[in-house]
């Protein structure tokens, strides 16, 4: 059994676009419909009732166009709203939250420093401090909230290798970078900046993002309820934003193809 319907894809604006990426890589014969809410982003400064409230308007939509899976390709939304979500549809939706367990893992029992970069409201959320609860016994973790790094994006700055340099080291000056044995990038738009981050860490320290993941849990998902794509469907990505200017249409294509 297969299924031909696409994968619904959001974030707050434009760093879904790095789970896109990674998603069209990993499973080349889906179809996903990706919708950025550049118009009410960041997410990240809000509070979760409305980033609870963003998210189901765009889950209606969504269903309305017969997805057969939700990403949230955005740990801001999955932090306010995965639970509420999954209790109201019935489609399998698959959140996201900031690698800490893998990158404590790959200490293999060793206490490891780990700095997690995200937005201030995913830092804050209940659902991050479970995860924190799980890991802080045993390892040195860091909460480094980084609001600027979506404006930059969003703003179409990424290029901007000055103003990128300066602000990490804005936020990351107060470490001692060379005792970090990995940085977390907790935050979709984060990821667009992992050539950036290698350039301010030492090369001991490792940079983990979970979008890998991610795609690799919606894969077993459809895998399980026999919905993945036909092996002979040609799969392909549909970009809308809730900002309808031709500036965002063009920066939206541009991180699809960035660095490829
Ligand atoms: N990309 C989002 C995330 O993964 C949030 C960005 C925002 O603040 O809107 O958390």
């Amino acid at each position: 059994m297969a299924s031909a319907a696409p994968v619904g894809v959001f974030d707050s604006g434009l760093g879904g676009i790095s789970v896109v990426r990674q998603l069209t890589h990993d499973l080349p014969h889906e179809r996903v419909l990706y919708f950025g809410d550049s118009a009410n982003a960041p997410y990240g400064t809000k509070t979760p009732d409305q980033v609870r409230e963003l998210s189901f308007r765009i889950v209606e939509d969504f269903v309305g166009r017969g997805v057969k899976a939700v990403v949230i390709a955005c740990n801001t939304a999955t932090s306010a709203a995965v639970n509420d979500l999954r209790e109201h549809y019935d489609i399998p939706i698959i959140g996201m939250e900031p690698a800490l367990k893998v990158a404590c893992d790959a200490g293999h029992g060793t206490r490891q420093r780990v700095i997690v970069a995200a937005t201030p409201l995913t830092l804050r959320e209940r659902k991050f401090a479970a995860l924190m609860d799980r890991f802080k016994a045993s390892h040195t973790i860091f909460k480094q909230p980084c609001p600027e790094l979506v404006e930059i994006v969003e703003s179409g700055k990424l290029g901007d290798h000055d103003l990128v340099m300066r602000t990490l080291h804005d936020y990351f000056n107060q470490y001692d970078l060379g005792e970090i044995d990995s940085v977390v990038l907790g935050c979709t738009h984060f990821v667009f900046y992992r050539d950036y981050f290698r350039e301010l860490l030492p090369a001991s320290t490792a940079i983990i993002d979970g979008n890998e993941g991610t795609i690799r849990h919606l894969d077993v998902v459809l895998e399980s309820l026999g919905k993945r794509a036909p092996e002979d469907a040609e799969g392909g990505v549909e970009l809308r934003n809730s900002d309808p200017s031709e500036r965002i249409a063009d920066l939206s294509r541009e991180l699809l193809e960035f660095g490829r």
